[in-house]
């Protein structure tokens, strides 16, 4: 058990010059593929965290506000039932959903430790600072990391965890991948933690295309925002304004993908890795899928990740779902 001293607040840094080479690496294996493709998590920038921000307020997006409806409706029985003592929360971005499973903690009594975990430097310095003064005695161990590679740099735990992923984040992962990232979640949790898994339903499709293509192209700004990402880091030169915002269903996988088509023929420079690549007029690359979950789909992810599913909970319009689930 680490020690914590009660109210602290620590932000520890895991993303550094490898980091770089990993976006670089991205960068080369998904623009030389057949589909060119790049990484969802490279959205993340600071401008990129902004924009998903307001993603989550559009009237269109009905993924957030039903999230937090069914978290305000269960935190008081999932603090109970889980016994949580710290939240360690998996891309937790600016986490305003969270308050209300630790409002649920603290008013248990149990609430001694917030862990927020993010690619997104600034959301986690601004996370660990705001909450830790907002919750009196619980302390704040911020982590700019990434999910998928430095998991074994978390704190040892200090009691029961609930580990929140929230925002249909998991969906952003292709099926297989997606079983592996949620085995190896099995070790964060430990023998008497959980998983509070939040994923978006499969439900007519329409519904689900507009939540990824508003009226005030919002959306469209947060996936361009890929290419200004990969110009400063990079020095690439990809003329932002010849790429245009394209999400649509795959009713067959179900999943959204979200893509950026060249309007017109263009050759990219990425000074960096000394690569130019061609895109050809109406090209499109992939930027990001999100899987669509129906209850079927959980239990055999979670039960092929050696989990088992303790309790659905969902709203009564079955938009989406949050799963509260342990190590089986
Ligand atoms: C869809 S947003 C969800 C944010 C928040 N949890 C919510 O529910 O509104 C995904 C979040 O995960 C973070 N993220 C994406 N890939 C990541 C990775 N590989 N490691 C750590 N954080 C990541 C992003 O920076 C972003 O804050």
């Amino acid at each position: 058990m680490d020690p914590i001293l009660e109210g602290a607040v620590e932000v520890r840094s895991h993303l550094g010059p490898d980091d770089e080479r990993t976006l670089a690496d991205d960068v080369l294996d998904g623009l030389t593929r057949p589909l060119k493709e790049l990484p969802p998590k490279h959205l993340y920038d600071a401008r990129g965290s902004e924009l998903f921000e307001a993603i989550c307020e559009l009237p269109e997006y009905y993924q957030t506000r039903t999230e937090r409806s069914i978290l305000q409706a269960h935190a008081d029985d999932i603090a109970a039932r889980t016994g949580a003592v710290e939240l360690v929360e998996l891309g937790s971005g600016s986490a305003t959903k969270t308050r209300v499973l630790l409002d649920a903690m603290a008013a248990a009594g149990t609430l001694a430790r917030y862990v927020p975990v993010d690619v997104s430097a600034s959301t986690v310095h601004a996370v660990a600072e705001l909450f830790a003064d907002e919750y009196d005695g619980m302390s704040v161990y911020g982590l700019v990391a990434d999910f998928e590679r430095h998991l074994e740099r978390l704190p040892e735990p200090i009691g029961p965890r609930l580990v929140p992923f929230l925002g249909g984040t998991i969906g952003n992962f292709p099926p297989g991948s997606r079983r592996r990232f949620l085995r190896s979640l099995g070790k964060v949790l430990g023998p008497d933690g959980h998983l509070l898994l939040g994923t978006d339903l499969v439900k007519d499709p329409h519904v689900i295309e507009a939540a990824y293509n508003d009226s005030t192209g919002v959306t469209a700004q947060f996936n361009l925002n890929v290419l200004h990402v990969v110009n400063r880091e990079l020095g690439a030169n990809f003329d932002v304004d010849a790429f245009e915002h394209v999400a649509f269903f795959d009713r067959e996988r179900e999943w959204i993908e979200m893509r950026l088509r060249a309007t017109e023929p263009q050759r990219v420079r990425v000074e960096a890795l000394d690569l130019e690549v061609d895109f050809a007029a109406r090209e499109e690359m992939r930027t990001e899928i999100s899987a669509k979950f129906t209850a079927d789909r959980l239990r055999g992810d979670l039960a092929a990740a050696g989990m088992e599913l303790v309790e659905l909970f969902t709203d009564p319009d079955e938009l989406f779902a949050v799963s509260l689930a342990r190590v089986a």
